[in-house]
């Protein structure tokens, strides 16, 4: 078992009033820290049986006060996420023995958004997003791969049309726990919750 002695004391006082930006000063360290993907992050979401299931997506920015992440709106998670707009996030960054989380309500995008960012993306992914049925079962890689390659031919020379049935979500965090390991297990956890327009800052037993 790793015993975790890299970090100094994470202290109250060197926290940034928001979380939002806390959590951008710790993004910035994963990003200096050369992690592969320092963005991937842990997205929970709750079916209509109360049932939870998780996968990771990228984040992408913050915009409004909230978390961003690109996909599917009619896959597993989209799905979900028109019935219950409760969700967990959860970050790990493990040279940093790192973790935050976070608990909140999900809204999609203004669509004007979600557009622009699709046209960001490499022509590859833009293709990517209009062939894939996300979730859904599919016969075989060959017939996957057809799809593609038939939307590479039917759009070759032409901008590829924005799907209706993609684009952003943003989460609006409620609750975000800042977690570093230190030695013995007595690690630091500082907890912020929404307390009217501002945040309240507590410190978690390990
Ligand atoms: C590192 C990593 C990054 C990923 N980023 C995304 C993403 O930004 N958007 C997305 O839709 N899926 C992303 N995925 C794939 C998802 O984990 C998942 O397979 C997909 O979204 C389907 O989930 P669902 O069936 O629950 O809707 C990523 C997977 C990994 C491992």
């Amino acid at each position: 078992m790793p015993q975790y002695i890299k970090n100094p004391p994470l202290l109250e006082a060197d926290l940034a009033a928001d979380p939002l930006t806390q959590l951008d000063r710790w993004l910035g360290d994963a990003e200096s820290a050369g992690l592969h993907e320092p963005t991937a992050m842990t997205l929970a979401t709750v079916d209509a049986h109360n049932r939870p299931s998780a996968r990771i997506v990228l984040f992408k920015g913050f915009h409004d006060g909230g978390l961003t992440f690109y996909t599917s709106y009619v896959g597993r998670k989209g799905r979900e996420l028109a019935q219950n707009p409760h969700v967990a996030l959860v970050f790990w960054w493990d040279k940093l023995e790192r973790q935050v989380r976070i608990e909140g309500r999900i809204e999609r995008l203004p669509r004007e958004i979600s557009r622009q960012y699709f046209y960001l993306r490499p022509r590859e992914s833009q293709i990517g997003a209009i062939t894939s049925r996300q979730s859904e079962v599919v016969a075989s890689r060959e017939a996957l791969d057809r799809r593609y390659d038939d939307n590479v031919a039917r759009y070759a020379g032409e901008e590829i049309p924005f799907p209706e049935t993609w684009g952003g979500y943003r989460v609006e965090p409620r609750v975000v726990e800042f977690w570093q390991g230190r030695l013995g297990r007595l690690h630091d956890r500082l907890q912020y919750t929404r307390d009217g327009s501002g945040w309240r800052i507590e410190r978690l037993e390990p």
